[in-house]
Formats: C-alpha cells, structure tokens, sequence
C-alpha cells in the first residue's frame, strides 16, 4: 500500500497541503496543530494521519508528531504550489470575495493542463503589467453593468 501516487481525495489534498505549510519552518507539525488549522476535532485528524502514513506520505511519531516522508513532501509542494497559482489566477480576474473558498473548490478540480494555462496566463501579465493595468481600468468602468 505505500504508494504516495495513488489519488488522493480532496480532503487528503487539504491535509497534506496544510502539513506541508505548518512544516515549513520546524520541519514537522502536530495533530492539534493540524485539528487547529483545518478546524476539525483531533481524532479525525490521527484519523487521516494514519490513512496518510498507511500510504507513505507522512510519518506518524511519538506525542503527535507529524512529518512528511520524501514523497510527501514532493505532493505537499505541488499542491501548495497549485493552490497558490489558482488563487493568483482568481485576483488577476478581479476575485477578491471569498478567495479562500473559491480557491479551496477549483483545487481539487482543476486539470493539470488548465493549470498550466493558469501559470502562462499569470507569467504573461507579469511581463506584461499595461494588460493588468486595462483590465482593471475595464472593470472599473463596467463593474455595475455586468
Ligand atoms: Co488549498
């Protein structure tokens, strides 16, 4: 079973994505860290921890201590990194109501491909800052119409 490849259900995404966040500085995180973060009660947190650990995503240590395992760590920082693009591509169109959420539901949905449009998209305003510039003239100017 320990194979960080298989797909992952959307709450599983979320919980490696946060793992990963919270491992950042200390390298590891803990189950009420976690419960904290994701808002959910401490034993749904072990729970998943233990299904996470089964497929060899983290381990689980002593006192709640959670760390990611190599594979682990690869999947948290693609689905960091995801998370980040879509939100980035959710402002560049004007989104600023409910980012968090709107982003939490196109995540786990979004094809590979589209987000690779996504980053094109975004790196092609970078270069190109007059076209944000338009835009936001653009919304501005017709916000009440739409
Ligand atoms: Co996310």
């Amino acid at each position: 079973m320990k194979d960080g490849n298989c797909k992952l259900t959307p709450s599983m995404e979320d919980y490696l994505e946060m793992i990963y966040r919270l491992s950042m500085e200390a390298g590891y995180t803990r189950i009420n860290e976690l419960a904290e973060n994701l808002k959910v009660q401490p034993p749904s947190v072990t729970r998943m921890i233990q299904r996470l650990s089964l497929i060899g995503l983290v381990y689980y240590e002593k006192y709640g201590v959670v760390r990611l395992t190599e594979q682990g760590k690869k999947k948290g920082s693609i689905l960091l990194k995801r998370h980040n693009v879509v939100e980035k591509f959710l402002r560049a169109i004007g989104v600023t109501e409910g980012i968090e959420e709107e982003t939490e539901k196109i995540e786990h949905n979004v094809s590979n491909d589209t987000l690779l449009c996504f980053v094109d998209y975004l790196s092609f305003l970078e270069e190109n800052p007059q076209i944000s510039q338009w835009f936001n003239d653009y919304k501005r100017q017709n916000g009440e119409e739409v």
